[in-house]
């Protein structure tokens, strides 16, 4: 969106100064922690890239969610480790860190067997990213993955406004990290740890200045963001739901959203911030990975399909055009053709706007990994499929019902045609709308006048010629 823009406040502008390639994997949390490593290069004198030949400096942040991520990490290095020869053949550096979940969970391994490498650094420890080049610059090879004592976010430089500016509109905003739920199918809570969130008054300043620098929406993102907590002004106890009412107050800051959830996290608060906050945009993502009460207990997600229900129940009541999203998995362990059939059938009972969903992996380190009764494959394919085919039937009939609506979009870019604009709904689908809607960081008032696979186009829109519409 600020294409020329020359304002992006690192210390060191020109010809000469260095680039930073990061390449983000996984989850929206990655997406904000590069944007963070890349504020802590700035200030060491990094510019970003967009191209790997081009860097001087290429950071893989990695996702070790599923399966067969470290393997596609090592597979990365080895094309690295090319580019690298060639580069030192023309008397050029160009230095590699990992950093994400993969490096955290493979630290020292991926300094033996990948021999590009020269930094390794785990989740917790970005703000240490200076040192641990300089060191790099004298010759060593770090591995840096402790769960750090100190809190990053203390020691990370504050987001510049031009960089702020650089991102878009709409931001994150990590609020809360690491999960003490301990689903018996995920590495996150070995991973990223224990539960740790963000002082209040932390977040409340973070937030106020991406709104000074232009940001509209936030996203507060969390391994399990509904457990925040903190403690207020007062000294008084407060969750999620009491920090979205701080920040709807922020002027200038008209949207918020937050994620991921957990059903045993939504608490009263939080479900009457959605009641009361027109800021607080009616999409709720909450994960219920399967409909059958055996597989859930065996998943220890600590909630039955009924409890999953009657907790949309009291949303749906609080804001009734709330749309839902959520997470499955097909084929864990023990998983019957009547267990997958009630997944079927609570998902016919929700009504989902937006899914993901997701063959089990055994993740080694987990207790699903040595359950008994993995799946077949061939099974597990199958039911995927059917899953998805009725996923989709829900998310085509929730766009569909959009046609004929008013809704205020937020405006977040321009398309790649003059004429067009690029925004989002409350329910976050993507806009198409006219140029004459609005200018960017703009709400506007659209009414739905059609469908497209990923997008509702808003009145005037249309009126483009198609050409120019394919190209949105
Ligand atoms: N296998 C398949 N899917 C998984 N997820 C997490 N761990 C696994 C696994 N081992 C999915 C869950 C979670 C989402 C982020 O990824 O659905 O909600
Ligand atoms: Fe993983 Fe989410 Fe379960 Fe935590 S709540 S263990 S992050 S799936």
């Amino acid at each position: 969106m600020t294409e020329g823009r020359d304002d992006r406040g690192v210390a060191q502008t020109g010809s000469n100064a260095r680039k930073v390639f990061i390449k983000t994997y996984g989850c929206q949390m990655n997406v904000y922690d590069s944007q963070r490593m890349g504020d802590a290069l700035g200030s060491d004198g990094y510019q970003p890239t967009e191209t790997m030949e081009d860097a001087d400096l290429i950071l893989l942040n990695t996702c070790h969610i599923r399966e067969k991520a470290a393997e596609k990490i090592y597979s990365e290095l080895g094309r690295i480790r090319l580019l690298k020869a060639e580069r030192a053949n023309e008397g050029r550096e160009l230095r590699v860190g990992v950093a994400g979940c993969v490096a955290q969970a493979e630290g020292h391994e991926i300094i033996a067997r990948a021999p590009a490498v020269d930094l390794v650094i785990g989740p917790q420890t970005y703000h240490r990213l200076p040192q641990a080049l300089a060191k790099v610059a004298r010759g060593e090879r770090v591995v840096d993955i402790d769960h750090a004592v100190e809190d990053k976010f203390d020691h990370l430089p504050a987001s510049q406004a031009g960089q702020i500016r650089g991102r878009g509109v709409a931001a994150f905003l990590t609020v809360q990290e690491g999960c003490d739920k301990f689903c018996t199918f995920c590495v996150v809570p070995y991973t990223r740890g224990a539960e740790v969130s963000r002082p209040l008054a932390q977040i409340l300043e973070e937030a106020r200045r991406l709104v000074a620098a232009g940001v509209r929406e936030i996203t507060l993102l969390g391994q399990n963001v509904n457990a925040w907590e903190s403690s207020d002004a007062q000294g008084r106890a407060i969750g999620l739901g009491g920090l979205v009412r701080q920040l709807a107050e922020i002027p200038n800051l008209l949207r918020l959203r937050y994620t991921t959830s957990h059903p045993r996290d939504m608490d009263d608060a939080l479900i009457a911030a959605h009641r009361d906050l027109p800021a607080l945009m009616p999409y709720l993502h909450l994960p219920v990975q399967s409909g059958s009460d055996r597989i859930l207990k065996a998943m220890n997600r600590r909630h039955t399909a009924a409890d999953y229900l009657r907790l949309l129940d009291r949303i749906r009541a609080a804001r009734p055009d709330i749309a839902l999203s959520g997470d499955f998995i097909v084929g864990f362990p023990g998983e019957t053709d009547a267990d997958f059939e009630d997944t079927l059938t609570l998902i016919r009972e929700v009504g989902y706007a937006s899914a993901f969903s997701f063959k089990y992996s055994p993740r080694p380190g987990t207790p699903g990994a040595t359950m008994e009764g993995h799946v077949d494959e061939g099974v597990k394919d199958e039911r995927l499929q059917h899953l998805q085919a009725l996923l989709r039937d829900q998310q085509a009939a929730f766009a569909r019902a959009q046609v004929g609506r008013r809704m205020p979009v937020l405006i977040e870019k321009h398309g790649r045609h003059p004429g067009q604009m690029i925004g989002r709904s409350p329910f976050l689908i993507p806009v198409v709308l006219p140029a004459s809607a609005g200018a960017v960081g703009a709400v506007a008032e659209v009414r739905i006048e059609s469908v497209r696979p990923n997008s509702l186009m808003a009145e005037g829109a249309e009126a483009m010629p198609e050409a120019m519409r394919l190209r949105a």
